[in-house]
């Protein structure tokens, strides 16, 4: 039986490394889509971790042809130490100085997050055709999600919205987030991993058995047909007992 193809797997020993090897793939990404179409439509992963690949990106697009969304955000205000948007307008969006029309937000203060999600597709869809992403940068949470898909949640089941406001199990709080439609459908998918915390997870999420991939929702994302890149430290591919595509060599630090 052939085991579907899965992802590209670049693995890195320092950090710099990684965010060296991530850094260019997706400038030479946003060069190429400039290149054919004139403009970049790239969807920026939330969390922690991409702090450190942002400032990498600063000079490596030309962000005043770029269209920059997010793959998810958390209820709240653009100001909130919690949101997304705060995140990469604190390491790439100010210091490239990204144009104010170039920038895509949620409006995740929006007290009807419903219609906020509705917004947001208008937004991502609007004078475009799909694939609506160029490239979509995504994390990976210790439970298997990824962007704001949970586990267990109604968005799984989404397949024709590209965005829509879920519950964030446990916390009593809600998310909004793209659906797998919108994630997918992208040219281009970019996960980083890092930490020793994620080992579990990575290594559920690429596992592929004779039932085929792990429902976990990251995996999904991960094995869907077209290109997928998963740029991790040795800490979070700890448990990667065999395929490893590739392994940065600490020599190729900048
Ligand atoms: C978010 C992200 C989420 C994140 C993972 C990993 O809004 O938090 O979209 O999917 O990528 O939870 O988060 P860390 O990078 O903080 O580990």
């Amino acid at each position: 039986m052939s085991v579907p193809a899965g992802p590209h797997i670049v693995v890195a020993a320092r950090l710099a490394d990684l965010v060296h090897a991530a850094a260019a793939q997706v400038c030479a990404a946003g060069s190429a889509a400039i290149a054919a179409r004139g403009r970049f439509r790239i969807a920026l992963a939330g969390g922690s971790t991409p702090r450190s690949l942002y400032p990498a990106l600063v000079h490596g697009v030309d962000w005043t042809r770029s269209d920059i969304f997010f793959g998810d955000e958390r209820a709240v205000g653009p100001g909130d130490p919690q949101s997304n948007y705060r995140m990469a307008r604190e390491t790439l969006l100010d210091p490239a100085a990204v144009p104010a029309a170039r920038i895509f937000r949620w409006r995740a203060e929006d007290p009807d997050l419903d219609a906020a999600a509705r917004d947001y597709e208008t937004k991502l869809t609007a004078s475009s055709e799909p694939p609506w992403l160029d490239l979509a940068l995504l994390g990976l949470g210790v439970d298997g999600h990824t962007a704001s898909l949970f586990p267990g949640t109604t968005a799984l089941t989404e397949e024709s919205r590209l965005a829509v406001a879920v519950d964030f199990p446990g916390r009593g709080t809600r998310r909004l987030t793209l659906t797998y439609p919108a994630l997918c459908g992208a040219r281009e998918i970019c996960f980083l991993v890092t930490g020793p915390e994620k080992a579990t997870a990575l290594a559920a999420v690429l596992r592929v058995t004779h039932g085929g991939f792990s429902t976990l929702p990251a995996s999904r994302i991960m094995h869907r047909p077209g290109p997928v890149t998963v740029f991790c430290d040795a800490d979070a591919a700890s448990g990667l007992p065999e395929r490893v595509d590739r392994a940065l060599p600490e020599s190729q630090a900048p």
